[in-house]
């Protein structure tokens, strides 16, 4: 998959967060997303994503390029699978409602088929067991991989994933970090922003580094941990790895 973006600028008020963002990045499975707290990582997804529109500048995704009409945006939103920090289920609906939902509402699929494929979802994460409970009876990551499932169904081109571990503690942490390698493997193609350097590091075929509004640096997983190349960088995985 092929990522561009030329001259994006995104200011919220007087506030500029990203100044001018600059990227091309080819990538085989996972794009890393990383850098320090306020640097505009979810500003970017959220572009990326559709869910935001740049005040200047163009995002193209194999060498299409993104129209930032709000019908256009509508047809490319549901091509994409998007996973929040916090989980976005809904709370009065079951796990199997929550991710038939996208196939009904957005894609019209009818009621048996979208849960035939909701099922045959679930099932690959291993959560059929669970798919009758409500969100508030599943434990952290079972919501989180249902919050998978739900973007997986519609078979996306690419998936989305803004810190999806960030609520976890580290045991579940983990089972969600499994099941997002597990799709790296299979050739799903992610962007992934996250905090857990040692999971970037493995799984990564390539690293964007944002930071000051900009993507300071773009780098294969190893040569970004182990020789940033930017005072930026240098300087944020001399602070991250100290502990
Ligand atoms: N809707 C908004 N309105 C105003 N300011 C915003 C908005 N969204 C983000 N910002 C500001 O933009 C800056 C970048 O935010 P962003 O969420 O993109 O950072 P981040 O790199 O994802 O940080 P973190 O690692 O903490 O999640 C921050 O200073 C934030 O306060
Ligand atoms: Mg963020």
């Amino acid at each position: 998959m092929r990522l561009e973006l030329s001259g994006v600028r995104k200011a919220f008020g007087k506030h500029v967060v990203l100044a001018n963002a600059n990227l091309d990045v080819s990538f085989d499975h996972v794009l890393a997303i990383l850098g320090p707290s306020g640097g505009g990582k979810t500003t970017l997804l959220r572009i990326i994503a559709g869910l935001e529109y740049p005040d200047a500048g163009q995002v193209s995704i194999d060498g299409e390029v993104v129209d930032y009409r709000e019908e256009a945006l509508l047809w490319y939103r549901r091509r994409l699978g998007i996973v929040f920090q916090a989980y976005n289920l809904f709370p009065h609906l079951s796990a199997l409602e929550n991710v038939c939902l996208p196939l009904e509402k957005a894609h019209g699929v009818d009621r048996k088929k979208a849960h035939q494929l909701a099922m045959e979802t679930l099932e690959r994460l291993r959560l059929v067991d669970h798919a009758h409970k409500k969100p508030s009876q599943l434990s952290g990551g079972q919501r989180q991989r249902v919050a998978i499932a739900r973007a997986l169904v519609v078979q996306p081109k690419f998936l989305l994933l803004d810190e999806p571990t960030s609520a976890l503690d580290p045991e579940m942490t983990a089972e969600v970090l499994d099941v997002i390698a597990g799709l790296g493997r299979e050739g799903r193609k992610l962007l992934l922003v996250t905090h857990q350097m040692g999971f970037a590091r493995r799984t990564a075929s390539r690293v964007a580094f944002v930071a000051e509004g900009k993507i300071a640096e773009v780098a294969s997983a190893e040569d970004f941990f182990q020789h940033p190349k930017t005072e930026l960088a240098t300087r944020f995985l001399e602070k991250i790895l100290k502990y």
